[in-house]
């Protein structure tokens, strides 16, 4: 029998419920890998990094984090932000952090509908509904280009600036990636999303893009749509979406939307990918840390299993991946839902049931 292949994964949970899906996501991950006849094995260190780390010692992660993180075949995270600590503090310091430093430009996240969950979309129920928003992550909005200034005017004088940041080179590649997943689906079509009649340098530029890069790829079906008009068809026409590509906040927004439509933000995972290879790729739920349920059990597991399966794929385990999405259809099928989805499961029955689903 050959060596196992060995995974070495970084698992950051970070804060709040991120602790409680990474647990039960590596559980699930151990589970698959030790039922996989010595083929492969995870080889995890956790890191410890987070809202309370920054308490100790006023940083997100250790000052040489990223130069620990690169040689990771992966990251695996949970969820970042803790009351005490202001958001944009927590978020750029360690999740924005790394996606950024490691150019991790191409944001997956899938919006898959379950069997056993009620989508609050009647539509659901007689359609089949699976879509993929494609989030620049690497610019657009989350740049962080701006600041604040005339403080010395004194209260209610202040003024801030935050730039959106787009270039052709960051437009044309997550577009290219768009297409490229577009081609490997049944319904091939892509959805550009803008606001360019009201932002008009960078979302035009955006457009511009899209409609030259679109005639590289003349078999796949093209629209562009401003953004809130998508947010009206993701409820009213979610029949005729496949491939949403967005920039950074309207993804980001677009995502939570379409899971909220497939029943729970707590089903949704995603992938922060680096496709050319060059530093490892993150994958966590699209969830932030709950402060609201933190600690009761009560965490939905199926975002942060989902972002395993992903997890999987990309390490070029595709069969592994779909024995994932298999138990967690299995699981929700069998009504074993936590409270978000309207059950009584806690964190521990969705992660048990779905380790013994592995095998079904
Ligand atoms: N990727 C990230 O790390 C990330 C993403 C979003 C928000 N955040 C941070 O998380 C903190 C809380 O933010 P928020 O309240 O706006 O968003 P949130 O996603 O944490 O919570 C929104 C709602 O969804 C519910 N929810 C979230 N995950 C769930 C799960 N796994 N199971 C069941 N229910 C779940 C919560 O209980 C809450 O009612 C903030 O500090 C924010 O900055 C982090």
């Amino acid at each position: 029998m050959s060596a196992p292949r060995r995974f070495r994964i970084a698992a950051i949970p970070a804060d709040g419920v991120g602790k409680e899906v990474v647990a039960a996501g590596r559980e699930v991950l151990d589970a698959l890998a030790a039922g996989s006849a010595g083929a492969f094995a995870f080889d995890w260190q956790e890191f410890g990094w987070g809202c309370e780390y920054y308490a100790r010692t006023g940083r997100m992660m250790a000052e040489d984090g990223l130069e620990v993180l690169r040689d990771f075949d992966a990251i695996y995270f949970g969820a970042v932000g803790w009351p005490g600590v202001p958001d944009h503090i927590s978020l750029w310091g360690l999740r924005l952090k790394i996606c950024q430093n490691f150019d991790q430009w191409a944001n997956v996240r899938p919006v898959h509908f379950l069997p056993g969950v009620r989508s609050p979309l009647r539509r659901a129920d007689e359609t089949e509904l699976d879509w993929i928003v494609v989030r620049e992550n690497s610019e657009g909005e989350y740049a962080g280009l701006g600041g604040r200034n005339f403080a010395g005017r004194g209260p209610g004088g202040e003024v801030a600036v935050q730039s959106a940041l787009f270039t052709e080179v960051g437009c044309e590649r997550i577009m290219r990636f768009a297409f490229d997943v577009a081609r490997t689906r049944a319904r091939r079509k892509v959805s550009s999303v803008t606001k360019s009649n009201a932002q008009q340098y960078g979302m035009v530029m955006w457009d511009d893009v899209f409609d030259r890069v679109a005639q590289d790829y003349p078999e796949v079906q093209t629209e562009s749509v401003l953004v809130d008009a998508m947010a009206a068809k993701f409820v009213l026409h979610p029949e005729d979406l496949s491939v949403v590509v967005a920039s950074n906040l309207n993804a980001d927004i677009l995502s939570d939307l379409g899971s909220a439509l497939a029943g729970s933000l707590g089903l949704a995972s995603s992938a922060n990918l680096n496709p050319e290879g060059r530093f490892p790729s993150m994958f966590e739920p699209v969830h932030g840390s709950a402060p609201d349920i933190a600690g009761q059990g009560l965490a939905n597991p199926v975002g942060a299993v989902g972002s395993g399966a992903l997890m999987l794929e990309h390490l070029g385990l595709p069969e592994q991946a779909t024995r994932l999405h298999r138990a967690i259809e299995a699981t929700t099928k069998a009504g074993i839902l936590t409270r978000d989805l309207g059950g009584t499961a806690t964190t521990e029955d969705v992660t048990k049931v779905l380790i013994d689903s592995l095998n079904t």
